[in-house]
């Protein structure tokens, strides 16, 4: 991983050396297309994804309709509400464009929450940043 993309990732940014190196020998690159589902609203998660190239667009069932929650782009990342909270995933991301991810294993972010609490707290700041931002939308 470069220092580049160290900048752009909160996540990563985070880290420090060490457990920056931990976490990205265990992700595994994967490319998708425009249209495509990573992660569907309603299923289990087995893995945490961070966007290395291009963007993905979150929505989530409001009584029948999808709605549109955020648009997520390079260094963001998504799935981690199911490796906080062992549900199944809230939301469906979708491939805007040709999209480069991370695509690491629940349990190894799991095992670096353990080990790095700054991370942990971005984590943990943005799932219940986006928890809220759902249910505000959806009650709109
Ligand atoms: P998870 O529930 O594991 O899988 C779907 C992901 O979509 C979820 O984790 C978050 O990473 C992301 N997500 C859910 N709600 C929002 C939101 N309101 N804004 C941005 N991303 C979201």
């Amino acid at each position: 991983m470069s220092e580049d993309f160290a900048r752009f990732s909160e996540l990563f940014g985070a880290l420090d050396d060490a457990e920056r190196k931990q976490l990205s020998s265990l992700a595994k690159p994967a490319r998708f297309e425009a249209g495509d589902v990573i992660c569907r609203e309603g299923e289990q998660g087995d893995d945490f994804f961070v966007l290395v190239k291009g963007s993905v667009s979150v929505s989530a069932d409001n009584f029948g309709t999808p709605r549109e929650l955020a648009t997520l782009t390079r260094g963001q990342f998504f799935g981690e509400l199911a490796a906080l909270s062992e549900q199944p995933r809230q939301a469906t991301v979708t491939a805007v464009e040709s999209v480069e991810l991370m695509r690491i294993p629940l349990s190894a972010v799991k095992e670096v929450l353990k080990r790095s609490p700054r991370a942990a707290e971005v984590l943990q700041k943005s799932g219940l940043q986006r928890v809220e931002d759902t249910l505000k939308k959806m009650m709109e």
